[in-house]
């Protein structure tokens, strides 16, 4: 593609050099710079690449992208853009052909939820026949292919070269989680999409966002994307509306607006709830007629996501009775409330909550479908929000018999000054709370596992499908469904 071409697809400041050069490929990453390559240099949280300039033109890049134009170079072709980043999407979506105007498009964001949701709404388009694309946290995938992941969302190039290797393999379909990073670092700008679905807002990345009210407001990008003009006639938004933050999402948001609940009037209701250990079972009332629903997903929490992806689906046509057979023969998502089962007369739950909000809802379930003792095994992430620590201390002290406060993935912080941000919540809680440290993950997860007796459950919290445990800046292999089904074994040797 001729560089002047595409840079028709963003605001220019200034330009220069020879504008009518072919460009073979876009990046912001001077490393992937190949001849022929437009470098957009974009400012990062550790770098800049203002700075990489030099390097992108020595790899053979035909020209760059800037914000500062002091950083540009003679003999060069360039432009000046306000926001490389946003440029970066803009320019990767004209360079890749556009590709979300082809494909049925939806966003689903809000602190907790994405990744069950996003799962839950492609297995229904695939009951429905349609070839669907799925990009989120655990993996990305195109049909039935796998592919690896580095974000929750990728980075706008990034996203816009899978969009359209997913159009050339006919799908006609994709379903992607949306952070609320994404929508902030202007990832998803360039996608034209038809469905956004918003799960709940709660304490989450105040490492990232400035206050809550921040955090929300980025979520509402995605909303009012839908009342931006572009090729889709019909889009919808679909809100939690028992979540408080709806009524701010829905102010400007385009699309006919769906939503779903249970506490108050919604167009799609979950009436006469039952939460097992086997599942959650619930009348579906609404819009779209009623019907009972049997889970086999368990919690309440999955009720929602279930409601959520029933009103997206039917949204978009597809029949309730396709609906129920996919949601009822969904088994859930790896590290979602995972039962690791080695015979034992008691249960043991490996889940990915990480969140204040997600913890609160696992233990609540675990409380709620168990009359034995709780005991829960969780820690916080290093390098993350420092806030919500002491929140979670508290939640485990609430609603657990025992807790193992442990090490999760502590990156470069300290892990007993993690544990001890978390021994403050701890101690907040009920008086007498009982809890012990153990900052090696491996020994509380056996620590938990040894104490257990008939009809307790133990919950291990926090890295749910995680194969890998951060300590530092190196990534080594740990697995909490392969630790507790060892700590099982090692138990009745
Ligand atoms: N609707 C929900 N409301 C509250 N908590 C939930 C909900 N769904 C799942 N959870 C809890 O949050 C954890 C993470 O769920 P999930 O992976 O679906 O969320 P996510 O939004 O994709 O998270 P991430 O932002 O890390 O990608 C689950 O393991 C569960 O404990
Ligand atoms: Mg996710």
């Amino acid at each position: 593609m001729i560089l002047r071409e595409l840079l028709e697809a963003v605001e220019v400041l200034s330009m220069g050099g020879d504008l009518n050069v072919a460009i073979t490929g876009i990046t912001y990453d001077s490393r992937q710079v190949q001849p022929g390559f437009l470098f957009v240099a974009v400012k990062g949280f550790k770098s800049d690449g203002h700075d990489y300039i030099q390097e992108s033109l020595a790899l053979g890049a035909a020209a760059v992208v800037v914000e500062r134009r002091e950083a540009l170079l003679p003999g060069v072709s360039w432009a000046v853009v306000p926001d490389t980043r946003r440029a970066l999407a803009l320019l990767s979506a004209r360079f890749f052909g556009n590709p979300s105007a082809g494909l049925k498009m939806i966003g689903v964001t809000g602190t907790n939820g994405k990744t069950t949701t996003t799962n839950l709404i492609a297995s229904i388009l695939n009951y429905a026949g349609l070839k669907v694309g799925l990009i989120g946290t655990i993996h990305n995938k195109i049909g039935d292919r796998i592919l690896p992941v580095k974000n929750t969302t990728p980075e706008s190039t990034d996203l816009q070269a899978l969009l359209k290797e997913m159009a050339a393999e006919g799908v006609e379909a994709c379903v992607m989680e949306v952070s609320s990073h994404a929508l902030a670092l202007h990832r998803v700008e360039g996608c034209e999409f038809d469905l956004a679905v918003f799960t709940n807002l709660s304490q989450d990345h105040l490492d990232f966002h400035r206050d809550m009210e921040e955090y929300r407001d980025v979520k509402k990008k995605l909303f009012s994307s839908l009342a931006q003009p572009g090729v889709k006639t019909q889009k919808y938004a679909v809100l939690n509306a028992d979540d408080p933050s709806s009524v701010h999402l829905i102010e400007g948001a385009g699309g006919t607006v769906f939503t779903y609940g249970i506490k108050g009037e919604a167009d799609v209701m979950a009436q006469d709830i039952r939460v097992t250990a086997r599942g959650a079972s619930f009348t579906v009332a609404g819009r779209w007629g009623r019907c009972r629903l049997d889970l086999k997903m368990t919690g309440l929490f999955n009720v929602y996501n279930a409601l959520a992806a029933y009103t997206a689906a039917a949204a978009l046509g597809v029949s309730a009775v396709v609906i129920k057979t996919a949601l009822e023969a969904a088994v859930g998502v790896p590290g979602r409330f995972e039962l690791v089962d080695a015979g034992q007369d008691f249960a043991v739950v490996v889940d990915y909550a990480h969140t204040p909000d997600g913890l609160e809802n696992i233990l609540k379930t675990a409380r709620e479908i168990n009359g034995g003792r709780l005991i829960t095994v969780f820690g916080c992430g290093g390098d993350r929000d420092r806030t919500k620590r002491p929140q979670m201390g508290a939640i485990a002290a609430r609603y657990s018999d025992f807790a193992v406060i442990t090490s999760d993935n502590p990156r470069t912080e300290e892990p007993l000054a993690i544990i001890r941000d978390i021994e403050e919540g701890m101690k907040s809680g009920p008086a007498g709370a009982k809890y012990c440290v153990e900052p090696d993950r491996r020994q509380a997860i056996q620590l938990a596992i040894g104490m257990a007796g008939t009809g307790d459950v133990v919950v291990i919290a926090g890295k749910g499908h995680e194969d890998y445990q951060i300590v530092g800046s190196q990534r080594f292999p740990f697995d909490d469904r392969l630790e507790a089904a060892a700590a099982l074994k090692k138990r009745e040797s």
